[in-house]
């Protein structure tokens, strides 16, 4: 198998006053690349903890992860935000859009952030749309549209930049099981179709048989990997 990040013995401590909170013990876990990997567990089993981690928004206590074979945990604060930037987007379980914005602006506007230039952005972002399925409604702003529709256009604002990895954490929460489903499925498509690699968080059931690999954690440990 062909993998995109490895780490070896992650491990995050949370202090809060006199009491240490062991988020993650000692996690050593392959994503495989162009595939879908679900990591499920209850709640504060240490799904975001590893998720932040996997995308260099945060640092472990001990540990590495390579990306990309870039040891992440060790680079600095610069080549991080490149890659974030770069090789990354993040899918977050509230939808992040600005309301004055059209879905179209809102996905353009990220590909500027990025860095792509005029030419490239306009047609990358109705390709986005498109592949979401929100062709016929690039002019809506997001409160014209449906919760499961906000949802596909920041998919397709993080998939905009093509990111070697998307990182979505319960991307499905504020769904229901029936739009949940839709954009796992949508996630699924994108796999298949941009050759994506998706690392997505969730604690429904339902979506866990639509994905390649599924990692199990429990009180901060991996106890079942397939
Ligand atoms: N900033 C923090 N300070 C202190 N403790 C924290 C912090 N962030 C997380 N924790 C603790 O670490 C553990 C793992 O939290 P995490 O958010 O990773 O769980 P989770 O699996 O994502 O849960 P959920 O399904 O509810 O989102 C929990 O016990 C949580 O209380
Ligand atoms: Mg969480």
């Amino acid at each position: 198998m062909s993998c995109i990040i490895k780490t070896e013995n992650l491990s995050r401590d949370f202090k809060s006053g006199n009491s240490v909170v062991h988020a993650l013990k000692n996690v050593s876990i392959e994503i495989e690349k162009g595939k879908l990997t679900i990591l499920r567990g209850r709640s504060g089993s240490g799904k975001t903890t590893l998720i932040n981690l996997l995308g260099a928004l945060d640092r472990p206590d001990s540990g590495s992860i390579i990306f990309n074979g870039i040891d992440i945990t060790r680079a600095s604060e610069r080549v991080r935000n490149e890659l974030r930037r770069k090789h990354m987007g993040f899918v977050f379980q509230s939808v992040a859009l600005i309301s004055m914005m059209s879905a179209y602006e809102n996905v353009e506007f990220g590909l500027r952030i990025a860095g792509v230039g005029a030419k490239g952005r306009s047609e990358r972002a109705r390709k986005c749309l498109s592949l979401v399925g929100l062709a016929k409604r690039m002019d809506h702003r997001p409160h014209e549209l449906s919760g499961g529709e906000q949802q596909r256009v920041a998919i397709a604002r993080a998939i905009a930049h093509k990111p070697d990895v998307i990182f979505a954490d319960e991307p499905t929460a504020e769904l229901d099981t029936h739009m949940g489903l839709q954009v796992v499925k949508l996630f699924r498509d994108l796999v298949e179709l941009e050759g994506l690699t998706v690392v997505m968080t969730t604690h429904d059931p339902s979506m866990i048989e639509i994905a390649d690999h599924v990692l199990t954690l429990e009180d901060g440990e991996i106890v079942d990997a397939r």
